[in-house]
């Protein structure tokens, strides 16, 4: 059976994994992104792709990155989350693993990964939201990924919440990313804990007195416990994310959207007022149905798959 091996770059870690043609993983590495230098991260994609190639025969490595990919697949142009400015990441990683390879974006990969194998599978209009540092976005239009134009679509974090709001690492202001992201659930738990240190008692005694250092397993913990203000900051990540969803229904009319990422493991804690919020605010609602919204079904590894089933047919 034919295997090709697909990677997923994050801002913190490197998965990487051999599939096969029916999207099984059949062996996997985890590594730590040396995020500081784009150089030591495609050195690190040279290494595990080595180890995972060695003794196999491998068609193609997809790689799915977390930022803006041209249309060739070869560029990743920019990064608003990391330190990909026009980083010809396709070269360097070829040049080092001798095999054909395809970059993707991340999200796209994901949306694929979960479409084909997943959550999404047997239907052929799919929006996937990644929340995690970011909001990624992965669109299957009519059975076939979105890439748009210049390979840049689906950039479905950037679309405009808030006027004048929040700076955003794209260099805009307001993204929705800044409000319905991991990043945005702990900016929200620190403005409440700074202003409104009795509501967030035990979020603080948590994270060790200071707002600060309130991180996203601090929020989550302290949700579980019924801490006011960590529930109240999953509430507006929630609403956030239910706001935007009811936008994206209005422009693509999916069958269903997939929640994935990072945030997306403590769902329980969340999902059901994304799915409130979502019915609330769809324009027509009543008059036509409600896309389901689901949590993505392979977690962790959808992008692997994605960009292993991209690179298979590159
Ligand atoms: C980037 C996307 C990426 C997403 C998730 C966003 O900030 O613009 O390219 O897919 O984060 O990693
Ligand atoms: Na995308
Ligand atoms: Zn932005």
């Amino acid at each position: 059976m034919a295997l090709t091996i697909g990677v997923d770059i994050g801002g913190t870690k490197v998965a990487a994994g051999v599939v096969d043609e029916e999207g099984r993983i059949v062996e996997h590495r985890l590594r730590r992104t040396p995020a500081e230098s784009p150089e030591r991260v495609a050195d690190t994609i040279g290494e595990v792709v080595g180890e995972l190639a060695r003794g196999r025969r491998i068609e193609a490595v997809g790689l799915g990155a977390a930022g803006f990919v041209d249309e060739t697949r070869s560029v990743v142009r920019f990064a608003p989350n990391l330190a990909w400015r026009e980083e010809p990441l396709q070269k360097k990683v070829a040049d080092l693993v001798g095999l054909p390879v395809v970059v993707e974006n991340d999200a796209n990969a994901m949306a694929w990964g979960e479409a084909r194998f997943g959550a999404g599978r047997g239907e052929s209009h799919v929006v996937c939201v990644t929340v995690g540092t970011g909001i990624g976005g992965g669109i299957v239009f009519d059975g076939s990924l979105y890439r748009g134009r210049w390979g840049m679509g689906a950039e479905l974090g950037h679309m405009q919440a808030v006027p004048g709001g929040r700076p955003c690492g794209c260099g805009n202001l307001g993204c929705w990313e800044r409000y319905a992201s991991g990043s945005a659930l702990v900016a929200e738990a620190r403005l409440i804990a700074q202003a409104e240190p009795a509501r967030a008692a035990r979020l603080l005694e948590i994270a060790g007195g200071s707002p600060a250092d309130i991180e996203g397993p601090e929020v989550t913990e302290a949700a579980r416990e019924g801490d006011p203000a960590a529930l109240a900051a999953f509430g507006s990540m929630a609403d956030w994310i239910g706001q935007g969803l009811s936008d994206l229904a209005s422009i693509l009319d999916p069958g269903c959207f997939i929640l994935g990422g990072g945030v997306s493991r403590a769902a329980d804690l969340w999902i059901d007022r994304v799915r409130e919020s979502f019915a609330a605010r769809l324009t027509g609602r009543g008059h036509r149905p409600l896309a389901e919204i689901r949590l993505a079904e392979l977690g962790a590894s959808a992008g692997v798959v994605g960009a292993a089933d991209l690179a298979r047919r590159r």
